[in-house]
């Protein structure tokens, strides 16, 4: 599978509705929200309020990373403001499966997040009880950074497990994605990336999703 996510973290909020246009007419895939609550990392972005343009004005899928402290207390609000699947770090709680059956319930997708230092061995427990890991190529917090090139191999060692298993767990890739780095990812085992300033900072966005897809 070749997803592609762009993240809206880095879309012009004074013109939303037009990059949610330019997204709707694009390959584009889902449309990835970041989640930042200034304490699980050092920046705040947005939450509920803006859900609803999201919802109202975007016609793909709400993949929803909440980078927070305490997800258990909000992953049903997410689900019920409209998110196809919702996400959340397995270092910032104690045990994820209370969590990730929460969202199940509520019929949406469940996602698995790692950010960089953490061991991607972790994961390897909950292969089979989420829909999707996100494995992050930057440390969690701000768009604009520098793919990491370590998460290559992790890419890798969560493909094999995955395929050892017969699972159809997705793995999604989130920070530094480009045009210049997309098919090795891809080609590395990842189903899904994520793309902030790659997208939005891109001369022509809608050819940069495209060339991502190649
Ligand atoms: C980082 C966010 C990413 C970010 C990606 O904390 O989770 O989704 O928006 O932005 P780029 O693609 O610019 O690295
Ligand atoms: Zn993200």
């Amino acid at each position: 599978m070749r997803i592609i996510a762009p993240s809206v973290l880095s879309a012009d909020f004074g013109h939303l509705a037009d990059d949610l246009e330019m997204i709707n007419r694009s390959e584009a895939d889902w449309l990835h929200v970041d989640v930042m609550d200034g304490t699980f990392v050092p920046n705040i972005s947005f939450g509920f309020p803006l859900m609803k343009p999201f919802k109202q004005y975007c016609t793909k899928p709400l993949d929803v990373h909440l980078m927070i402290v305490h997800p258990e207390k909000y992953v049903e609000r997410f689900c019920d403001a409209g998110a196809w699947s919702v996400g959340f770090h397995l270092e910032a709680v104690e045990d994820p499966l209370p969590i990730l059956e929460m969202i199940r319930k509520k019929g949406v997708r469940t996602c698995l997040t790692i950010n960089p230092d953490i061991d991607v061995k972790r994961l390897v427990p909950y292969l089979e009880e989420v829909d999707m890991v996100l494995l992050m190529s930057v440390f969690a917090g701000f768009g604009g950074q520098k793919f990491i090139p370590e998460t290559i191999s992790k890419i890798r060692y969560i493909r094999e497990e995955i395929d050892r298993r017969g699972l159809k767990t997705l793995i999604e890739i989130d920070g530094g994605v480009n045009t210049g780095n997309a098919a090795t990812l891809f080609a590395a085992g990842a189903d899904a990336l994520v793309a902030g300033s790659a997208v939005f900072g891109a001369k022509d966005p809608e050819k940069a999703i495209r060339k991502m897809k190649e």
